[in-house]
This record gives C-alpha cells, structure tokens and sequence, in this order.
C-alpha cells in the first residue's frame, strides 16, 4: 500500500441502479450460468457508501436505511472489500489495513435495479483507491465478476450492451428522447430463483437491441413485443401484482412498459416528464420515480 494513506482515510462513493433496456436470456451454460442479451442503462438514483479505513484488519459494515439487509460477512459490501484486501496481499502475504464501510440503502431491494451489485462495485472501487490504487482495472473487472454478474458493469458505467454472464460490454452512449417512471411494488425477487423459474431449456436467438432501440426511438409503443424481458413470464405467474402493475403503466398512459431485471421494478415511457409524473400518481402505495434518458443514462427528476 502507498504510504499518503493513513488510518484516518475515509472516503464517500456513490453506487447507481441500472435498469435493463431488454433483456434475453440465451442459453443455459456449462458452468451453471446463462448467457444474457441486454442493454443496461445506469439510473441517478444513488445508494451511499462511505468507507474509512481501520488501524487492525477488521472489516465492518453499518446500514441505515434498510431493516432487513444483512451487515454481515455475508453482504456482498463485506465480501467486496475482503475479496480484494486478499487479491491485493496475496503476493505478499502481508494483510491490508481493514475498513469500516457504512451504507446508505435507497435502491429497493431484490427489485432488478442492481443495487447490491452498484454497492459491490462502489466498494471496490472505494478500497482500491483507500489501499493506495494497486489493482488494474482488469483485476477490478475480475473481482467484480467473482462477486457478482453485474459488478463489471456497475465499475465501467455508462449505457452499455452486455452479453456473456453480463460482463462482455460494449458502451453506447445513445439517448433516448423519452420520460419514464418507475415503480417498485416492493416484491422482493430472488434472481436465481427467476432463473429456474425461466427454465430455459433450449437456445433462444438474441435480438439486435440497440439497433430494436433506435428504430424505436420515435415510436416507443413499436417496441411492444419487440423489446422483451423474458424474466416476465415466469415472475408474473408467481407474482400477479407485477402484471397488474404493468397493465395498471399502460392503463396510465404509457407507450411502452417493460419489467427490470429479474423484477420487481417496472419502467414506463412516457412523451414527457410531465406524462410520466401525471402517471405516477396511479401508483400511490408503491415506491416510484420519474427520469428522463440524458447522455450515459437516466436521470432521476424526483
Ligand atoms: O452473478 P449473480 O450473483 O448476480 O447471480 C446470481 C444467480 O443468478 C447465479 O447464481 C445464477 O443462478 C443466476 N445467474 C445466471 N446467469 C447469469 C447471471 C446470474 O444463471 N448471467
């Protein structure tokens, strides 16, 4: 480690959501995993962690915001930093200076925008730059990806098409002339729970969705059915509110309406911000925001 570092470092970074433009799940892997088609776009909406570095080896991790999460060894913050405190020291053997990690939860949970991922990839990119920057960024990317599918994307940011477990990207800084809302019901899916509930058992072909994209761009409803999340139907067959939510969108005004991730969370597209805040108010006993599409993603009006 490098030596302007003291024990009194510390250090705030901010993890975005993601949403997902589209998403296909190929085929079933060798190794257990899927191959994914999809376009994630990153969300302004912003979880907070805060890391200072400790005089012993310990690891900590305090979360306010949030009842239910875990702040043990188990939470994917703890395992970031101790993942990459044991990468780093390994070739020496000698142990990092361990870290005291605080986070702030505003991301909804298990709700397919990536939260525990952006965490994953905000802490190892908190340590790294505590314990002095000595990792390449392939490391990192590697890391990540030990971590979690979405971890590399979370480190690269910006729109970017994935492909492989999610890691294989490549970034297209499109944006899109459309407002949107979300809403979370506050349904907690288990992603590798919609994985086998999908049960892909045969290849399915992948959808050229950036190109889908733009030959939308001025017709979002020609998505409909075009620009698929093949989560859905598995996911709304054990969770008919989710499908409610997404005819309640469409019922609200919306061009295109599509689920996040392994859900719970849902997007509309609306003309304008104001469409979208005027929708939003059909979905008062839900967690929802309205965003625009702005260069390198989605910002969040309110
Ligand atoms: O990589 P991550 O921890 O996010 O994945 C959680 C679970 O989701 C994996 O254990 C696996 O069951 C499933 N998964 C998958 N293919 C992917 C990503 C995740 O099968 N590309």
């Amino acid at each position: 480690m490098t030596s302007q570092l003291t024990s009194q470092a510390v250090l705030t970074v901010q993890a975005p959501a993601k949403i997902n433009l589209g998403l296909e799940v190929l085929r079933r892997r060798a190794d257990g995993f899927h191959d994914l088609n999809t376009i994630f776009a990153p969300l302004t909406l912003f979880d907070t962690i805060t890391l200072s570095l400790r005089s012993d080896t310990g690891f900590t991790l305090q979360i306010s915001g949030n009842d239910t999460l875990s702040g043990g060894d188990d939470n994917l913050c703890v395992k970031a930093a101790r993942l990459l405190g044991q990468t780093i020291s390994q070739p020496t053997g000698t142990p990092l200076p361990g870290i005291d990690i605080h986070l702030t939860k505003r991301i909804p949970t298990g709700g397919g925008l990536g939260g525990g991922s952006a965490d994953a990839a905000a802490v190892l990119v908190g340590a790294a730059q505590l314990w002095g920057n000595p990792v390449s960024p392939e490391t990192l990317h590697q890391v990540g990806l030990m971590l979690g599918s979405d971890v590399p994307f979370f480190l690269e940011g910006g729109v970017a098409h994935a492909a492989g477990r999610g890691e294989i990207l490549t970034s297209h800084p499109i944006t899109l002339p459309w407002s949107l809302l979300l809403v979370n019901p506050g349904i907690h899916v288990a992603t590798p729970w919609a994985f086998k509930a999908l049960n892909r058992a045969t290849e399915r072909p992948a959808t050229n969705l950036v190109e889908l994209l733009l030959s939308g761009m001025d017709n979002p409803a020609s998505l409909r059915g075009q620009m698929v999340n093949d989560f859905e139907e598995a996911v709304m067959l054990e969770y008919p509110a989710i499908k409610q939510i997404k005819q309640r969108m469409y019922d609200a005004g919306a061009m295109f309406a599509l689920m996040s991730g392994s859900g719970s969370t849902l997007f509309g597209l609306f003309a304008t911000v104001q469409d979208a805040k005027v929708a939003s108010a059909q979905f008062p006993e839900c967690w929802n925001a309205v965003a625009r599409f702005h260069e390198g993603g989605v910002v969040v009006e309110r």
